[in-house]
């Protein structure tokens, strides 16, 4: 009988993360990555073929003790990821290192701690990006910086680990919790339907751990359809 597969998702205790949780559910035992250990109760109440995986990501030594658990992982999908926007001349160096800190610094950590998992299993790992991870707009520095940085992360992984594939996700708005805020912070109605569903960016993540193993889908580019 083979095994089931193991699939970690990060930021799984709402938004794109929850969304990506429920459609890899049926075929994966999952890992509900966040720090609000009751939303993540409440995901794995929804989900029987997933149990909470509580730490924060920025904590390395809790970390290492929550990695070291884990010896096979065929699926990992960063979704945590924080937005904390300004222009240059308004944001200190702590709004660069927060997004910096949670997109780009515990990403790397966490796979680097993970590389013989997902070796083992010649495993995925899929990043969500954003479409600032491609183009930055004036006010969204310090969010697209850590976006732009990312991408060359999930690249030189790439190039370095031929048993892994690893696919970047650049999502254009999406309706969570992250774009609410954002929104408000432009002083803009928030109107929901003018965004990509989380169950579309997670269709997408299946998509690419569901490709034949011949195939790698490298990068994958979704725009909100307005039509
Ligand atoms: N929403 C959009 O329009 C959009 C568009 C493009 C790309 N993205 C990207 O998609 C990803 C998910 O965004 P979202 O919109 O779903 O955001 P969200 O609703 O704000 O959710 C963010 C998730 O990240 C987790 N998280 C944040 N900091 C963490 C930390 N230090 N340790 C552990 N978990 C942490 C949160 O969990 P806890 O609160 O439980 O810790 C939460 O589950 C992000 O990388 C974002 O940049 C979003």
């Amino acid at each position: 009988m083979t095994e089931t597969p193991i699939a970690l998702v990060t930021g799984a205790s709402r938004g794109i993360g929850a969304a990506v949780a429920h459609v890899l559910e049926p075929s994966y035992r999952v890992l509900l990555g966040g720090r609000d250990a009751d939303a993540l109760a409440k995901r794995a109440e929804e989900l029987p073929g997933a149990r909470p995986w509580p730490v924060d990501l920025t904590d390395f030594e809790a970390l290492g003790r929550a990695t070291a658990e884990i010896d096979r992982l065929d699926v990992l999908v960063h979704c945590a990821g924080v937005a904390e926007l300004g222009t240059v001349e308004r944001s200190a160096p702590s709004v660069w290192r927060r997004n910096l800190e949670v997109n780009l610094v515990a990403v790397v950590e966490l796979t680097r701690r993970l590389l013989p998992a997902l070796r083992a299993a010649h495993g995925h790992v899929v990043v969500i990006n954003s479409g600032q991870g491609l183009s930055a707009r004036e006010g969204w520095g310090p969010y697209a910086a850590s976006k732009f940085a990312v991408r060359a992360f999930a690249d030189v992984l790439r190039a370095e680990e031929n048993t892994i594939r690893v696919t970047s996700i650049f999502p254009g708005r999406t309706d969570t919790e992250m774009q609410r805020e954002l929104i408000a912070h432009e002083g803009r109605e928030y109107a929901p339907g003018d965004y990509l569903r989380p169950d579309s960016v997670a269709a997408a993540v299946l998509a690419a751990v569901s490709a034949t193993p011949d195939a790698h889908l490298t990068e994958l580019v979704i725009r909100p359809n307005p039509h």
